[in-house]
């Protein structure tokens, strides 16, 4: 599904975020250190091979809603936004912080004069963000940055069940 607000093309749809091949830039549920994990973060660092990582031990650690850019090595892309989402219930407040990570992203991309960005649905696996209250902050915070910014033209959410995707389509259908 897809809708252009103020010449920015959103689409959502169901995939894997480490085989997105037109995108110039994808995201990463990252941990504090920049390693690999489970998830995206596994699904990423497998795809792009250990010279990611060791592009990324320099930069590292980050705290939560901070994001850092990095080139994609064997993945499809030309870079990779690492963001560190909040653990729900432990790192407060939860809903600004995760706002920080889609503004900082955001911020990465722009400084870079990337078009295209995928982003997963960041915290709502492992760090426990529940799925309906994170895609709104999600939604809010990009309705918000995107009058702001210059160079993006299109960005994709890619969610992982089908049940994640079909909140996505619920909320981009109300905007
Ligand atoms: N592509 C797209 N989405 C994916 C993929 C994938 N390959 N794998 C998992 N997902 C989905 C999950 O279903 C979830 O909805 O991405 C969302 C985020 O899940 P996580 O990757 O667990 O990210 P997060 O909740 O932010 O937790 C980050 O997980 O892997 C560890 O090291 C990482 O400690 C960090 C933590």
């Amino acid at each position: 599904m897809k809708k252009t607000i103020q010449n920015v093309e959103i689409e959502v749809s169901k995939g894997d975020i480490a085989n997105q091949p037109e995108i110039e830039a994808v995201v990463n549920a990252a941990n504090a250190q920049l390693t690999t994990g489970g998830g995206v973060a596994g699904a990423i660092h497998s795809a792009a091979g250990p010279e990611l990582y060791e592009e990324c031990k320099p930069l590292a650690p980050i705290a939560p809603g901070e994001a850092v850019i990095t080139g994609a090595h064997k993945l499809p892309n030309k870079y990779v936004i690492h963001c560190l989402g909040p653990v729900y219930g432990r790192d407060k407040p939860a809903d600004k912080l995760l706002e920080n990570c889609y503004k900082n992203a955001l911020k990465c991309s722009e400084e870079k004069q990337v078009k295209s960005v995928a982003f997963p649905a960041i915290s709502t696996g492992v760090f426990g963000y529940p799925i309906q209250e994170a895609t709104r902050i999600t939604f809010n915070t990009i309705l918000a940055e995107i009058p702001k910014l210059k160079h993006l033209q299109k960005l994709k959410f890619v969610l992982f069940s089908e049940a994640d995707l079909k909140i996505y389509e619920a909320m981009l259908d109300e905007v």
